[in-house]
């Protein structure tokens, strides 16, 4: 085969895949272009320097309300967790650990461990209540994350939290990760 004639079977295979790919979604009627406030939905990731927290704010007294009602059931009054029969681990501890991590057990929290303040308003945002996840409004995570992080003696019991105060918090551990690992099959790109 010529090296044209070989080109027009690839370009006319290409075609004719395109044509049956359109083809096949019409028939069976499936799929659509995501609608802007579809997107917007799953649009909710808060990175480690705060950029996508959303408008808001909540303090640590009004945090302390919300986890008593929504989040002590599970993981204690005062955030120690809670045993669960059957279940390894139980629902976790979310306050203290500090000075553990370097021992033979190490107990990680959100305050021992955690290197970005941000990660629990994501991660809260996203996974918490357990039962009911995405069911608080964005005040209500500020307010609730600002009580987690007064539990484990971040923030002063005056602390209201917002997209520029959360993203200032400086968690124990932010230095106790590193950046750049040396072993040569996992070099970090450039
Ligand atoms: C019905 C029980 C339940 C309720 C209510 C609940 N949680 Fe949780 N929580 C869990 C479980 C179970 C996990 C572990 C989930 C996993 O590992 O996938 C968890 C994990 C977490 C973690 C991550 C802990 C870590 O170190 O990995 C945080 C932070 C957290 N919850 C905060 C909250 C807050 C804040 C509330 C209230 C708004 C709340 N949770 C309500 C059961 C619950």
């Amino acid at each position: 085969m010529s090296r044209s004639v070989a080109l027009a079977v690839v370009l006319i295979t290409l075609g004719l895949a395109a044509d049956m790919t359109a083809a096949a979604a019409e028939r069976v009627g499936i799929g659509h272009a995501i609608s802007p406030q579809d997107f917007a939905a799953w649009d909710i990731d808060v990175r480690g320097d705060g950029a996508g927290l959303p408008p808001g704010q909540g303090s640590v007294t009004q945090g302390r309300e919300i986890f008593s009602q929504t989040c002590a059931a599970c993981h204690g009054d005062k955030g120690e967790g809670r045993a669960v029969p059957g279940a390894v681990g139980g629902f976790d501890r979310l306050v203290g650990g500090f000075g553990t991590l370097d021992t033979a057990s190490p107990t990680l929290t959100v305050g021992s461990y955690w290197p970005y303040a941000t990660t629990l308003f994501d991660y809260v945002r996203r996974a918490m209540p357990f039962n009911a996840p995405q069911s608080l409004t964005n005040d209500q995570l500020y307010a609730v994350s600002a009580y987690v992080l007064y539990m484990n003696n971040i923030v002063p019991e005056d602390a209201v939290l917002d997209a520029l105060t959360l993203p200032r918090v400086k968690m124990p551990n932010q230095e106790g990760f590193i950046t750049q690992d040396p072993r040569p099959d996992v070099r970090s790109k450039p």
